[in-house]
This record gives structure tokens, sequence and C-alpha cells, in this order.
């Protein structure tokens, strides 16, 4: 399975901040944005990315990740002109996923907690799986509903009466038939391909399989000034009581043996003297203890 990174847009939302870098390189406690999701899909298997941004953003972005040699990945940049919404990712990325299955992930969406997604890559073979997330105010995304059985049965983007309390977050798992589905979509009445109507596609299809994340998993978006400080806050909050870091691709490329011990020795060492570097130097010295101890920081 290959993985996009959807990091474009104008950020509005984010004025002033993002006169001069996109909301996906904004910081986001000690880490920027977009390291976020980027350890998410690296902590499934994922080590072959394509990253979109807008044409200002793009070239930030490739100084900021490189090729992604040094984390044991490989990553292509695409860009995307204007947003034509989220599902033109497929079309933009269309040489990149070739015939493989994709995984997308917007680049503003920080997911943390557990294996709530391991399951779902793991098990991953044909169709669609999204997930589902009990939020307070659902309005604001794409909402799906479920029968009594669980299965999903409708989903709506942006709702003005939603049909329930579940989101769907900005993860998603297809196969290779999303790229036809992408070609024949028409814009919506915002003038964007929708990704709600992908999903659609492959509900009707019986090929949507929607996962509900439990109590135990956070799901942040940091899109507005306050959710991005809300979401600084959480990082800072479980990263200081715990002493591990959430989102850092270097721990993540390690422990998912993209990089060897030494690989990541040599990529500490090139660090400025900090506490990134610090604490990845901690994570190695675990690594040698017995696996008791080590499995803690997983
Ligand atoms: O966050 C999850 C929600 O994301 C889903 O529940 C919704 O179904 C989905 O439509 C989307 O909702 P938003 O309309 O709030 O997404 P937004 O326009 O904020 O874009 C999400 C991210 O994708 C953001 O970081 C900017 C980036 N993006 C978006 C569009 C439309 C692009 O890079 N290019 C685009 O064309």
């Amino acid at each position: 399975m290959k993985g996009i990174i959807l990091a474009g847009g104008t950020g509005s939302r984010l004025f002033p901040l993002t006169l001069v870098a996109g909301k996906q390189l904004q910081p986001v406690y000690d880490k920027p944005m977009v390291y976020y999701p980027l350890t998410t899909l690296i902590e499934n298997g994922i080590r072959q990315f394509c990253l979109i941004s807008s044409p200002q953003d793009l070239p930030r972005f490739c100084q900021l990740l490189g090729d992604g040699r040094k984390w044991g990945i490989s990553i292509e940049y695409r860009e995307q002109p204007k947003p034509g919404g989220i599902a033109q990712s497929f079309l933009i990325a269309e040489s990149f996923i070739g015939h493989d299955s994709v995984a997308l992930i917007l680049g503003d969406n920080i997911f943390y907690g557990g294996d709530g997604f391991r399951h779902a890559f793991g098990e991953f073979k044909s169709g669609a799986t999204i997930f589902g997330y009990h939020v307070n105010d659902p309005e604001r995304y794409g909402v799906v509903e479920f029968d009594s059985a669980g299965r999903a049965i409708s989903i709506e983007e942006k709702p003005k009466s939603p049909k329930s309390n579940y989101a769907v977050p900005g993860l998603y798992l297809y196969d290779n038939a999303v790229l036809a589905i992408a070609k024949n979509l028409q814009p919506s009445a915002r003038g964007e391909l929708e990704i709600t109507d992908v999903n659609l596609q492959f509900l009707q299809r019986g090929q949507l399989h929607v996962q509900q994340l439990g109590r135990g998993f956070a799901w942040l978006d940091a899109g507005t000034s306050s959710s991005l400080h809300e979401a600084s806050a959480y990082v800072q909050t479980i990263e200081k009581r715990q002493g591990i870091k959430i989102g850092c691709p270097e721990e993540a490329a390690f422990r998912s043996g993209f990089l060897t011990v030494q690989e990541l020795e040599a990529l500490t060492a090139n660090m400025p003297n900090c506490e990134y570097r610090d604490y990845l130097a901690r994570t190695l010295r675990e690594a040698r203890r017995p696996f008791s101890e080590n499995n803690f920081t997983r």
C-alpha cells in the first residue's frame, strides 16, 4: 500500500500565520504539523509516499522532508495548483499510485492512541476502509450513520442536521478502484471533488468498511488558531507526562524496521544539541535494554 499526504489548501483560517508558510508546516508543540500524519502512516508500515501541496509550499516541504531516504522511506512530491478538493489527490498522484492500493491522510489530522489503525491496515484487502469518531460537533465533518448492527448506511458531508455524532477523520484506505471513481466525480456545490462522494461510491457497491475508533483514541484537527493551540497543548501534556514523543518519524521508522540501530545512531549524531536529539538518543539506549522495558515506549 502506498501513502498520500495531502498538505495544500489556502490555510486562510490561520491567517496571518500562513502568510509565509502553509498550515501543515506550522508547529504543533515541538514539531511541524506534517510530522504527525507522516508518522501515523510510517507506524502502520507505509514506506512509499507522495506529498501533495500548493506551488508555494511544495519547495518548503521538500526542504523539510527531503526524499525520505534518511528515514528509510521514499517521498515524491506533486503540485496541486489550486485546492480542487480532497479527492483530486488521486488524479494528481495517479502515476505514483500505479496499480497499488493507497492510504490518503490529511496533513492537518493528528491521531494518537494505541493500535487504533493497526488492524485496519493489516487486514486491508479490497474496497475502502474509513473510520468513525464520536465528536461533539459532527456538522463540521463528513458524518457516517450506522444501522443497529453497526454497518454504515449513509455518509453526508457537513450536514445541517447530522444523523449521528460519528465524524469521518481524514484517513482513508482504498483499493485501486479509487482511481476510476475519482475520474468520474463531478465537483460539488463548493466546487470541489469531495472525498465523501468517493466513500459514497464504495458504500453503494457494498465495499465500504467503517471502523469505529474507541474512547481511548485521540483525533485532533488543527485547522483554526484555537484548535492548533489545543493540539499543541494536548501533545505537550502527553509528552511531558509520559516522556514519549507523538509524531516522531525517526522513532516510527526505527520501530517499523525501516531504520537499523546504526542508521538511527548516525541520524541522531547529525542533529544539533536539542531535546529532540536527546529523545532519540534515549530511544536508542532503551532499544538495547530487555524487551519488557523497551516495550514501554511503543
Ligand atoms: O478532517 C476531516 C474532514 O476533512 C472530513 O470529515 C470531511 O469529510 C472532509 O471533507 C474534510 O473536511 P474539510 O472540508 O474541513 O477539509 P478542508 O477543506 O479543511 O481540507 C482538509 C485538509 O486538506 C487541509 O489541511 C487542507 C487540505 N486540502 C484541502 C483541499 C480541499 C488540500 O490540500 N487541497 C484541497 O483541495
